[in-house]
């Protein structure tokens, strides 16, 4: 019986790990970003090639859409690409960053491939500032940080390196030429990660999505005297992580004029106020989802490089995953406005906190009776500086941004308490 159906159950065997084999390699392709499939490179493109046209020959949609980001100049009610002054537009942080660069020119953010000349234009780059400045604007660093070590790129000067420094952010900081994978291209990233003790390369193409944005938009600082670029996130990456950070490291960017405290600048840090229990990141929703969505020309289906508000472009960037695009872009209006209120509260709470230190100290009273009342103001401006400088205007993580206003205000304030109390 069984050696007379040997030859069927062979047979049968054979064509079952036949389809298997090829719903396999089906589920291969479908999971290959869309334009990577069997395309043959028209040209060679070196593996860190700064040129991003070059590797444009290859990939026309990509590179077309990413050309794009050099004109947007839409503004939306808190963000789009016009670069207005933040400082006019809200002139309390004059007296917030008092005594420091960004109380002389502070800009509203634009596309990527405006970055060089950005960054090269505003007020607060002088003969001082350090190369490290150039760590997020071009398309040059991933080969310059292989060729000459990122100490030894971190130590130069900004106006020395600036002769190496030729294209603006491009296809180099954000991919591997030889299989386009997405890549972490900063240094100081993956050792951010290495701290929490992650390592990229096993990350999923999801996480890579969402990582690859934090080669640039993050906190950071400059350690030491070699300016060392360096992510603040060994303790983890929420703001209370990186807040403990700075206190156990003592770092100090500048020391406020009126009130005497030290205090620390916080820069977009969007991928941490984002992954910080987001609604979105916690449904596994990544920045690329909503700043790159897919877009057709023709039959070709590829990844808008044209990354700018979600909300100029909204039918594919939520459309996606949202079928009432209405309703959700009404709530970020509805989140953004109270986030902007919430924000201008603690404002005013930290003008009064610094005021209030001014008339202590120019009343006499001593270091050691304002230690208290300095102490809080650090902490408190730090929090709100972590909202106000990540640019979605609450939009990525609205409980985080709600919660950590409400302990900036409450800091502020206790800061003016002990300040009156301190007054000889
Ligand atoms: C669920 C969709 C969504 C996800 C996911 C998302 N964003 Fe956003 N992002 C937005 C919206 C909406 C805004 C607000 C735009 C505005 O106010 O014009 C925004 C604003 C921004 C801005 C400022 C844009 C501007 O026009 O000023 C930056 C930069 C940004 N996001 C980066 C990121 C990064 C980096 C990530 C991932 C860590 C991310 N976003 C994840 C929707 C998203
Ligand atoms: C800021 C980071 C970033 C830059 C800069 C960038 N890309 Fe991408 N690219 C992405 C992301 C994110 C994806 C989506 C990858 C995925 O889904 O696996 C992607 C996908 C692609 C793909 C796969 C097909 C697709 O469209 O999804 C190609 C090809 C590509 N990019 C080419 C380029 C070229 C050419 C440049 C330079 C002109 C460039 N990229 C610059 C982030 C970037
Ligand atoms: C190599 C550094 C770098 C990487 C990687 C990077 N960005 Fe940016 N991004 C910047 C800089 C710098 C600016 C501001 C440029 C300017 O104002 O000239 C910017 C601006 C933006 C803006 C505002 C655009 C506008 O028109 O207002 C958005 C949105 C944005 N980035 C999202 C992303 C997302 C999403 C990713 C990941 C897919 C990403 N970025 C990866 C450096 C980077
Ligand atoms: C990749 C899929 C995806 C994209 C793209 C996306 N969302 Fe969502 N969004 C979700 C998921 C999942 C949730 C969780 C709740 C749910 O299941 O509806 C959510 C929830 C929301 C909520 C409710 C938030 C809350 O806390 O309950 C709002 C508002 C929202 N999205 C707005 C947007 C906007 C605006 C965009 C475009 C800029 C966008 N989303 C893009 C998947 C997405």
């Amino acid at each position: 019986m069984i050696k007379k159906n040997a030859p069927a159950i062979i047979v049968t065997g054979i064509i079952l790990i036949l389809a298997a084999a090829v719903i396999g390699l089906l589920f291969y392709i479908k999971n290959l970003a869309p334009q990577t499939r069997g395309i043959q490179p028209l040209v060679e493109v070196a593996l860190m090639e700064p040129d991003s046209s070059k590797w444009g020959q290859n990939f026309p949609n990509q590179y077309a859409t990413y050309l794009m980001t050099a004109t947007n100049n839409t503004r939306t009610t808190y963000g789009g690409s016009e670069p207005f002054s933040k400082l006019e537009a809200d002139p309390r942080l004059l007296t917030l960053f008092g005594g420091y660069s960004f109380s002389i020119e502070y800009n509203e953010e634009r596309g990527h491939a405006n970055a060089l000349t950005d960054v090269r234009a505003i007020a607060r780059v002088n003969e001082t500032t350090p190369g490290t400045c150039y760590s997020c604007k071009s398309s040059n660093n991933p080969s310059l940080w292989d060729e000459m070590g990122m100490a030894a790129y971190d130590a130069t000067l900004f106006s020395e390196l600036g002769a190496h420094i030729t294209n603006p952010i491009g296809c180099a900081n954000c991919h591997d030429a030889e299989t386009m994978a997405l890549v972490v291209t900063n240094p100081a990233l993956e050792a951010g990660l290495e701290a929490q003790g992650l390592d990229w390369t096993t990350f999923s193409r999801q996480q890579m999505r969402t990582v690859v944005c934090a080669n640039c938009h993050v906190e950071y600082y400059f350690e030491g005297d070699g300016k060392f670029l360096t992510f603040p996130w060994a303790n983890g990456t929420n703001i209370d992580n990186i807040a403990d950070y700075y206190e156990e490291d003592g770092f100090t960017d500048w020391t406020h004029p009126d009130s005497g405290t030290a205090m620390v600048k916080m820069q977009h840090p969007e991928y941490e106020m984002y992954t910080s229990d987001s609604t979105h990141y916690m449904a596994g929703v990544a920045c690329a989802d909503c700043h790159m969505p897919y877009t057709r020309d023709g039959s070709a289906k590829f990844s808008s490089h044209n990354v700018m508000s979600p909300l100029l472009n909204a039918e594919a960037a939520c459309g996606a995953c949202h079928t009432d695009v209405e309703y959700v872009t009404g709530r970020v209006a509805v989140i953004q406005a109270l986030s902007y209120k919430t924000l201008i509260a603690t404002e005013d709470a930290l003008v009064s906190c610094i005021e209030a230190i001014k008339a202590a100290k120019a009343a006499g009273a001593s270091d050691a009776a304002l230690a208290e009342a300095r102490a809080l103001h650090r902490e408190a401006q730090l929090r709100w500086d972590f909202v106000a400088a990540e640019n979605s205007m609450g939009f990525h993580n609205p409980e985080e941004v709600l919660r950590t206003l409400a302990l900036a205000t409450d800091m502020a304030r206790q800061a003016e308490i002990s300040a009156m109390q301190a007054m000889p």
